[in-house]
């Protein structure tokens, strides 16, 4: 029986999971197809029902939703339960289970790129679903100083008390920090946006790894600007390879063919710039 697995959200035309999944799939001789749900907030609960059916392995949940999405599952795995946010659920015989591998997956790109978190001082920009699982991944990974700091104050005050972390001003200096991660979707808008974040980059220790979660566009304008800086920089690619991965690991019970992935999404990357 072909089997089906999408990607929820909205906007979702952006997202790579499709031709990662697809070529992960693909190569492990999976019969079933990964398709784009962009779904309306109105659709959302309808959407989410028809992950019930036999032939649904799951789905992937992205922005605005991985919050939006908890109420409507039967289960939810203790560390997304603990975020309160869900970028994966599985359908286990009609029984939606809800996972986060965003935390997890950050991790691991760290790791790939010789960064070790122990003790180590983060400033995380952002507090949203992505941010809350980053946070809460570094906690539990060691992390040594932890720094929140939001455009919307409160919601970084909020994270922050649960990970055991300090609020921060939105535009904070960088120089106490390992590490700076923009968990926000401000590079979405491209490197030369208008709306650029406000941290002073040249402050910065030469050791400082800076971190954006986007990868459409590959350099967003903090990767530019950190480039620029001669620090060393760490794009939202090899994360979202490794979400990906854990997530088809949790949708299939097979290891992820992660180079497969990555190929993947190289070549869409490689295709749409030339486009643009
Ligand atoms: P996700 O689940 O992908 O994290 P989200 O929950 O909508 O998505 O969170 C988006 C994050 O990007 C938030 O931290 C948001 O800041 P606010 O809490 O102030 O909304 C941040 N963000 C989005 N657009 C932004 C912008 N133009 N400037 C600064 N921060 C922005």
């Amino acid at each position: 029986m072909s089997t089906k697995l999408g990607i929820i959200g909205s906007p979702v035309s952006h997202s790579l999971s499709p031709a990662i999944q697809s070529a992960a799939l693909r190569a492990a001789g999976i019969n079933a197809s990964y398709y784009r749900w962009e779904t309306p907030l109105p659709e959302l609960s309808a959407r989410i029902a028809s992950l019930r059916e036999q032939d649904c392995l799951g789905a992937n949940v992205t922005i605005p939703y991985k919050q939006t999405v908890l109420p409507f599952l039967d289960e939810v795995a203790p560390l997304a339960g603990e975020i309160g946010a869900v970028n994966t659920i599985v359908n286990n015989q009609g029984q939606l289970i809800g996972y986060n591998t965003d935390g997890s997956g950050f991790l691991a790109a760290l790791e790939e790129s010789g960064f070790s978190v122990a003790g180590k001082g983060f400033l995380l920009i952002g507090a949203g679903g992505a941010a809350r699982g980053i946070a809460f991944a570094l906690r539990q990974a060691g992390a040594g100083l932890l720094a929140i700091s939001n455009r919307t104050p409160d919601r970084a005050e909020t994270l922050a008390s649960e990970v055991d972390a300090s609020p921060v001003a939105f535009g904070h200096p960088v120089s106490l920090y390992d590490c700076v991660v923009n968990c926000t979707s401000v590079g979405m808008q491209g490197p030369d946006a208008k709306a650029a974040l406000p941290y002073d980059l040249a402050t910065a220790k030469p050791s400082t790894l800076i971190v954006d979660i986007v990868y459409t566009p590959e350099e967003t304008g903090l990767i530019k600007s950190a480039r620029a800086a001669g620090l060393p920089c760490l794009g939202g690619l090899p994360m979202l390879i490794h979400q990906g991965a854990l997530a088809f690991e949790l949708w299939t019970g097979r290891p992820a063919p992660i180079e497969t992935m990555r190929e993947a999404a190289r070549e869409v990357l490689s295709s749409s710039e030339h486009q643009s």
